[in-house]
């Protein structure tokens, strides 16, 4: 069984087996609570490595309705649970984000927290309704003498690959972790381009 898993899923599953209740207690980050007034009540959204889809389940709590995609079933399935034990429609799939294929212009919403896979950029603009959203926070590398990290965005490379949006949001900051550590992340909140 374990050698069908995606190579990363191991560890995530372990993690989430391990620490899921902290996960599950977790609030969504800033930026969406920041942003949620703006975002649509009703429609589809996608929260791309969902993990326990801390996030999915607040844009379940604002009326979407939610897909829920990661590699790890453990993590998914808290998410499941949490979601039905609250009420809220919210779907959940093993997906590896690595190898994206979404329909074109199905998504209202689509949040991307702490996971970096560049293959999603383009599927998330075909994936998007016209005048969708966008919500991505991720980290960025700060050393830039070393080789860039796969899973960690250059300095700027959030705004450049999405420079064709509306941008309604951008910020390279520093943000708290969980674990109280200080995190250098991008910040994006961008509308796909044409008529909503
Ligand atoms: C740091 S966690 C973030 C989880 C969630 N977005 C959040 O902010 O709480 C990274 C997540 O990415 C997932 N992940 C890693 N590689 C993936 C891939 N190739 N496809 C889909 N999900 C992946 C992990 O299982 C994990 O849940």
């Amino acid at each position: 069984m374990a050698g069908n898993l995606h190579p990363d899923a191991q560890k995530w599953n372990e993690i989430f087996r391990q620490e899921g209740d902290a996960w599950l207690a977790r609030q969504p980050r800033q930026l969406l609570l920041d942003y949620a007034a703006m975002l649509p009540r009703q429609g589809l959204a996608l929260d791309a490595a969902a993990g326990v889809a801390i996030h999915g389940r607040y844009l379940a709590e604002l009326g979407l309705h939610v897909i829920a995609l990661d590699i790890s079933e453990v993590g998914l399935r808290l998410a499941r649970q949490r979601a039905l034990a609250q009420g809220l429609w919210l779907e959940a799939a093993v997906y590896d984000l690595a190898h994206p294929w979404f329909p074109p212009d199905c998504f209202d919403v689509i949040v991307n927290f702490r996971f970096l896979e560049r293959a999603t950029f383009p599927m998330y603009l075909r994936a998007l309704k016209p005048g969708g959203w966008l919500v991505f926070e991720t980290f960025v590398r700060t050393d830039t003498a070393v080789p860039s990290p796969t899973h960690y965005l250059n300095p700027g490379e959030l705004k450049a690959a999405f420079a064709d949006w509306e941008i309604v949001h951008y910020a390279d900051t520093a943000v708290q972790s969980p674990d109280c550590r200080l995190r250098q992340v991008e910040q994006l909140v961008a509308r796909k381009p044409g008529v909503a």
